[in-house]
This record gives structure tokens, sequence and C-alpha cells, in this order.
């Protein structure tokens, strides 16, 4: 009984977390507005293409127009997610970034779940840090140094796994840094970027985990940029349930509660 109400909470805790709808941030290019009407046709078009073909696979790519009025569009979901959660997240994501840059041909709404972007220039397999959203846990690690150590290694880790053929540029992991203590990462590119592109951006993007960057020390870190994103944790946050031990469940109810508070 005691099992399966720890489960049921940290079921809710997660998809609480996976349910937020919020996007956290997004990118319209002030210097690049939109000259005309099929442009803006062309950006519809595109976009329900890709609310139309995404969710299926989490991730597709369209375009459409002639010329310089011809639209890029991409569109992907985090690679642990559901076609379902996914659908939800490019509805929200293809409504809100019209809304947010109504006047702007290169446009981009990032997601926790989710990422969308479209443009007037084709970008599709460019590496692009140009960008970046970041949010971080406030709390300091304790022991620093041997944080980053076990941190970096991880990130390693599933780096190589997300460049690894069939894995789509998704990778995720964890590690113990103590007893009751786990490490848990993601990383993800877009599926256009080619395999080097890929962990030059995943490198990029785990630079500012240390170094002095925003995420120095810090018990838990995102960054979102074009071309990818990585994050790290000290409490479970992606899919499979099953990943985790029964221990770790136990571990992250009581990280939840301390972190609310
Ligand atoms: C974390 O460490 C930094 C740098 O040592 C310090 O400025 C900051 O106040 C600390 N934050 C918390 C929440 O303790």
């Amino acid at each position: 009984m005691a099992k399966l109400l720890l489960c049921t909470l940290f079921t809710l805790a997660l998809l609480q977390l996976s349910l937020g709808s919020d996007h956290t941030g997004e990118f319209c290019n002030s210097n690049k507005k939109i000259s005309d009407k099929s442009t803006m046709t062309n950006i519809g078009l595109v976009l329900s293409e890709l609310e139309t073909k995404g969710p299926s696979n989490g991730f597709a790519t369209a375009s459409i127009g002639q010329g310089k009025e011809r639209v890029y569009g991409l569109l992907q979901c985090r690679g642990d997610i559901s076609p379902k959660d996914c659908s939800s997240c490019t509805s929200d994501a293809t409504k809100q970034i019209r809304q947010l840059c109504p006047d702007e041909a290169d446009a981009r709404i990032w997601f926790d779940n989710c990422f969308l972007r479209y443009d007037t220039d084709d970008f599709m397999g460019e590496l692009d840090t140009g960008y970046g959203i970041f949010y971080w846990n406030v709390q300091n690690v304790t022991e620093p140094e041997r944080f980053a150590k076990e941190l970096g290694d991880l990130m390693d880790k599933i780096t190589a796994k997300a460049v690894e053929p069939g894995n789509k540029g998704f990778g995720s992991g964890k590690t113990k840094f103590a007893p009751f203590v786990t490490i848990y990462g993601l990383v993800q590119c877009t599926q256009d970027l080619p395999k080097l592109q890929c962990a030059q951006c995943l490198s990029i993007a785990i630079s500012n985990f240390g170094g002095g960057g925003y995420c120095d020390g810090k018990k838990g870190c995102r960054v979102f940029y074009s071309s990818c994103s990585v994050r790290f944790e000290i409490y479970p946050f992606f899919l499979p349930l099953s990943f985790y031990t029964r221990d770790e469940v136990h571990a992250s109810h009581a990280v939840y509660h301390k972190l609310r508070n």
C-alpha cells in the first residue's frame, strides 16, 4: 500500500512536469519581418503540415513555396515522450508561436517537451547555438568538484549514446552521486543535424554546466539552443518510469518537497 501510494505521488509529480504547457522561451528575429502575404500563407501551411506529420514519430520537417517566399519548418518532440504528449505540445507550439512572433519570418519556440521553428532561409542540418535559453536550480551542490566530475562523465556517456546510429540524436542516463543522490541527464539534438555537428552542439551546451557558466555548481540546469538541448537534475524528470528504482523514487519524492517548500 505504501509503495503504491509513493508510486502514485511520483507519477503525479512527473505528470505535473510534463503537462505544464507554458513555453520555456521564444525567439522572434526582429531583423526578418514578413513582407508579403504568400510568406504568411506558407508559414500557416508549414505549421499545419508539421502538426499533422510530427507527433507520430516525434520529428518532422516541411518546406512550402517558391523563391524568397519559401518557408522551412521543423518540429521535434523530446525523445522520451509519447505521441499523445508530442501532439499536445505541438498544438500549443503552433498556436503560441504565431501569437508571440506574428510579424517575423524567422521564429522559434521552446517547451520542455517540444521545439518548433520556421524560417524563410533553409536552416536544415546547420549547427546553431546563437540563441540560448538557460534555467538553473538556484541551490548549490555540496562537493562541487566531485559533482562536476560525475556530471561530466554522465554527459560524455549520454552524448555518445545520442550520436549512435539509430538513437535519433537522443540520449538519457543516470549516475549515483551519493547513497540518496542520483544525477539524471538528458541530451538531444534536432534530427536534421549530422552526427559531428550534434556532438559539437552538445559540447557547447554542456560547457554551460561548468567553467563559471550559468549552471556551474548548481543542482540542476536546462539549456535550450536551436540545434540541441541538454538538462540535468537530481530528481527523475524523463520517462519511462521503469527506468527508476524504488529507492530513487523514494529519494526523489523527498527532493520534490524540499524544492517546493
Ligand atoms: C551559491 O554559490 C554562489 C557562489 O559561491 C553564491 O553566490 C550563492 O549565494 C549560493 N547560492 C545559494 C542558494 O546558496
